[in-house]
């Protein structure tokens, strides 16, 4: 099982500059609220209650502003500070402590996925005991990706980061599930000509032991990376119009700890002072009447 998970949420955020100059990018709107809760609200609805956010050195205080503790939605969120961007598996690195003995997720704090089956297929990999999980989707252009190709048991058989040549379409997401190998194998990497320990390192470690598996996210899912200023607003874009279309909010977290029956209505009363008047409390209104 796993129920500790990381959301890796510093970066430099070099191709959204000027932008995110003074502000982090998972602080950044991707609509009515901001960024990084979109990869929580994924954990949440993994039902992983105890999660570690990692964040650029200097950069705490603005984090905390927004999400002081999980206190609120019935969890328990702690922060950690990376020196620098040094890739992702160094998230294992600054997270042994919290990790101890236990399997873990990784989600990047740029990462946006939506679709029906979501829910179930998250829980799903958080059922993981040994070996690694992690979530594909098809892309037009396999070329720009790290990129896997599977057999028909769900394991991986051949992973390639930005293939040339064309083996397959299937992405790698920023999703991924570890038993607790993860830490041992992260901290043997070595980092790559680019000066960055990498992630699809890390993942042929368990590749070659043959216990990589792979989920698919279908083709109702939408898996967005908002890495660039156009993948953000196009991402908006989807997140405006299905909630105005819906009328339902895609992660409300206090939303999804309400109705995880992680908290009650006093806590929803208590974001609402919080947050003040705006739409994001005028929904969380209609939650409890
Ligand atoms: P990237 O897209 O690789 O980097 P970035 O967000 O800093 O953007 P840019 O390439 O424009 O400079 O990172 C993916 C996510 O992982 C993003 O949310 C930032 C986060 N991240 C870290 O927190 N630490 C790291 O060492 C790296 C490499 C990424």
């Amino acid at each position: 099982m796993i129920k500790k998970g990381i959301i890796l949420a510093g970066g430099m955020g070099t191709r959204m500059s000027p932008l995110t100059k003074a502000v982090n990018k998972q602080l950044l709107p991707i609509y009515d609220k901001p960024l990084i809760f979109y990869p929580l609200s994924i954990l949440m609805l993994a039902k992983i209650k105890d999660i570690l956010i990692i964040v650029n050195k200097g950069q705490l205080n603005q984090y905390k502003k927004l999400i002081p503790n999980g206190d609120n939605l019935g969890i328990k969120i702690s922060y950690l500070e990376q020196e620098s961007p040094k890739g992702l598996p160094d998230a294992f690195i600054i997270g042994e402590k919290f990790i101890g003995k236990k399997n873990v997720a990784l989600i990047l704090g740029d990462n946006f996925f939506y679709g029906q089956n979501l829910s179930k297929m998250l829980i799903n990999c958080s059922k993981l005991n040994r070996g690694a999980r992690v979530i594909l989707h098809k892309v037009q252009k396999p070329e720009l990706f790290g990129i896997a190709k599977v057999n028909n048991l769900k394991k991986i058989t051949t992973i390639k980061e930005k293939p040339q040549k064309f083996f397959s379409d299937l992405a790698i997401t920023g999703l991924y599930f570890f038993d607790n190998n993860v830490v041992k194998y992260a901290k043997k990497l070595k980092p790559s000509k680019r000066g960055e320990l990498e992630i699809t390192d890390l993942l042929k470690k368990y590749l070659s032991s043959k216990k990589l598996k792979a989920e698919q996210l279908g083709r109702g899912g939408a898996w967005l990376d908002t890495g660039s200023i156009e993948d953000f607003y196009k991402t908006t874009l989807f997140v405006s119009a299905i909630e105005n279309r819906q009328g339902l909010k895609i992660a409300c977290i206090e939303e999804i700890a309400f109705l995880n029956k992680w908290i009650k209505k006093k806590h929803i009363k208590k974001a609402i002072k919080f947050y003040g008047n705006c739409n994001y409390s005028s929904y969380l209104k209609k939650i409890i009447t």
